[in-house]
């Protein structure tokens, strides 16, 4: 099968690429190379020893998208190409829409254009806004997005359900990952986000590396064990191979669309997650309890069930892996 991967020089979507590889698949990337570095192809290839077949460009061209159609047989998107960064879509809203929900509008339209209807969308936990319980079901309600980025997934999920109703061809899988850390176990590919990082990982190796001088924890006083944020980290290389159990189900039972949480279904305070890269890495972290981040949430982590029982999706790497893989990308980049 010919798979598009959109976003594919990214964090998660680099990891998947290797493992759609790996797994006898043919891949094709589009990539604007706003936030990944332009040797991640050559990277992907070296990892998995074949060749994919790499387009630089953006997904709001709808010139580039037929390109790739003509040029390729697509059987199934894999849409990744998006802005993450939470702090700034506050900042940049417009930006964020434009670019996280006008694209797959493009992408859904040259996609009937080919007669392609196959799609694996890239959404976040965080359209669970502030859960009604923990742990999170696929039945949970959904809104109350606390920031720009999260209303834009939330936004496409309505219009993937709104297409899938207008046109029951359409085979669709939405995945909600939690908190994707760690790096493909060379070291070669990680988490590499421009400027000062916003998530905790890299906030975390930096420091680790010298680089950044002191963690700020946000916030120690919340109605958590230690009163520090708790969230569901989940291996990349496991969510990963999540994108491939989704594959499998499009490809299997068709004309559907179906929803899953991502995650381990553990959830980890900030504390814990410090001690943990501490044992892994050997090296001290250095932090400090600073003010709660506006858009914080106390809790947030998965009841992985339903992706267990309906893709046979159960991850595999531990904490420690998390951390491990983490720090071993991290020093070596
Ligand atoms: C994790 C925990 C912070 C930084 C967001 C998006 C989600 C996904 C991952 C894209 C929280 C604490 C953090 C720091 C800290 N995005 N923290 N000091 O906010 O749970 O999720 O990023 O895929 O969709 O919502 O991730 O890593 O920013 O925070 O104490 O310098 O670490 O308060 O408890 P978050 P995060």
């Amino acid at each position: 099968m010919n798979i598009l991967v959109t976003g594919g020089c990214g964090y998660i979507g680099s990891h998947t690429c290797i493992e759609l590889l790996n797994n006898n698949y043919n891949v094709i990337i589009l990539d604007n190379l706003s936030n990944s570095k332009n040797n991640i192809v050559e990277k992907i290839e070296c990892l998995s020893g074949k060749k994919v077949k790499f387009y630089e460009g953006d997904m709001i061209d709808k010139n580039i998208l037929r390109k790739i159609f003509k040029e390729n047989n697509i059987d199934a998107v894999i849409d990744f190409a998006a802005f993450k960064a939470v702090g700034e879509s506050i900042i940049k809203p417009v930006e964020y829409y434009k670019n996280n929900v006008s694209t797959v509008l493009e992408l859904v339209t040259i996609m009937k254009e080919f007669n392609c209807k196959k799609l694996v969308f890239s959404s976040s936990a965080t359209v669970y806004g502030a859960p009604e319980k923990v742990p999170i079901t696929e039945e949970c309600k959904i809104g109350g997005t606390t920031n720009p980025y999260g209303t834009s997934k939330l936004f496409v999920e309505q219009i993937l359900n709104d297409l899938y109703n207008s046109d029951k061809e359409w085979d669709i899988a939405i995945l909600r990952y939690f908190n994707p850390i760690g790096a493909h176990e060379s070291g070669l590919i990680g988490e590499e986000p421009n400027g000062i990082p916003a998530n905790i990982m890299p906030f975390i190796t930096k420091v680790a590396k010298g680089e950044l001088s002191c963690l700020n924890v946000f916030g120690d006083d919340y109605d958590t064990p230690d009163g520090t944020g708790v969230r569901d980290y989940i291996h990349v290389v496991d969510l990963a191979v999540g994108h491939i159990k989704a594959l499998e189900k499009l490809e299997k039972e068709g004309k559907g669309l179906y929803i899953y949480n991502l995650g381990t279904g553990q959830g980890y305070s900030v504390l814990e997650l410090i001690d943990a890269f501490e044992k892994a890495s050997g090296i001290k972290v250095n932090y400090k309890i600073a003010p709660r981040r506006a858009g914080d949430i106390a809790e947030c982590y998965s009841d992985p069930t339903k992706a267990r029982e309906e893709l046979g999706f159960v991850t595999k790497k531990s904490l420690e892996d998390m951390c491990k893989d983490a720090w071993n990308f991290e020093s070596k980049s």
